[in-house]
């Protein structure tokens, strides 16, 4: 019941559009190219007086304090703060579903994006797939949201189907992005189980020419 109710209401709500004045291309961008370390932690309640600042600033219509009590009390979602100096500066909630890494909400408040922030939280996704259990990160993008669609093909995601009407608010089309473990495809094909049944069929493709 829970379950559905996440996936009702919040996924309903979530990566919305980003208000145009925090999405322009940084053309005023310094030369050097920065990327700031940050720290990450698990998103606690104490956080969420920034977290929905942030929030309010990069959304039209924003994740209110509940849809995120809401997500964090579910047993498969996980919120993560990315830190500077103490100062919440970008989070990302995600659910686990069984072979993939759901991406519910994800920003970098409008001061300090273009230092390689969001990089950082997306690699710390990469870093938790393995090819036993969640081996692909998937999630929904604003057809209007250009800025996010650029961010996050930048870090390897790409668009794999479109879902259209997926955004209740504006009847929006969604673009789903993803990411798989590199090898993963080889990997499967390699550990296929072998028996003489499969051999027969190789032999008897190899002889066709079928691939
Ligand atoms: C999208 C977002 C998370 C990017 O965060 P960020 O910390 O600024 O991103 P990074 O600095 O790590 O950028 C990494 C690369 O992504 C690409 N990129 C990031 N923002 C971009 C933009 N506005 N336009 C084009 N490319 C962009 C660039 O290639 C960048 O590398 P570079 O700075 O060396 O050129 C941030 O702009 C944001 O919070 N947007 C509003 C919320 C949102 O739309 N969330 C996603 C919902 S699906």
């Amino acid at each position: 019941m829970q379950r559905a109710y996440l996936t009702v209401i919040v996924s309903s709500r979530i990566l919305e559009k980003g208000k145009s004045s925090s999405f322009h291309f940084n053309t005023k961008r310094k030369e050097t190219v920065m990327q700031t370390p940050v720290d990450t932690r698990w998103m606690i309640r104490r956080d969420l007086p920034e977290v929905l600042d942030i929030e309010a600033q990069c959304f039209e219509c924003p994740w209110m304090e509940e849809d995120f009590l809401c997500c964090l009390r579910q047993r498969n979602c996980t919120g993560i703060v990315a830190l500077l100096q103490d100062r919440v500066t970008g989070f990302m909630m995600y659910e686990f579903i069984k072979h993939q890494i759901h991406v519910l909400n994800f920003a970098v408040a409008p001061w300090a994006r273009r230092q390689g922030i969001g990089k950082q939280m997306v690699s710390k996704l990469i870093y938790k797939l393995s090819p036993q259990r969640r081996h692909e990160i998937i999630l929904e993008v604003r057809e209007s949201n250009l800025p996010a669609q650029l961010f996050f093909r930048s870090q390897h995601l790409a668009a794999r189907a479109v879902l259209h009407g997926y955004y209740e608010d504006t009847d929006e089309d969604a673009y789903q992005m993803s990411y798989e473990l590199p090898g993963y495809q080889e990997m499967l094909v390699a550990h296929q189980p072998k028996n003489r049944i499969s051999d027969f069929w190789d032999i008897l493709h190899r002889q066709q020419g079928v691939a």
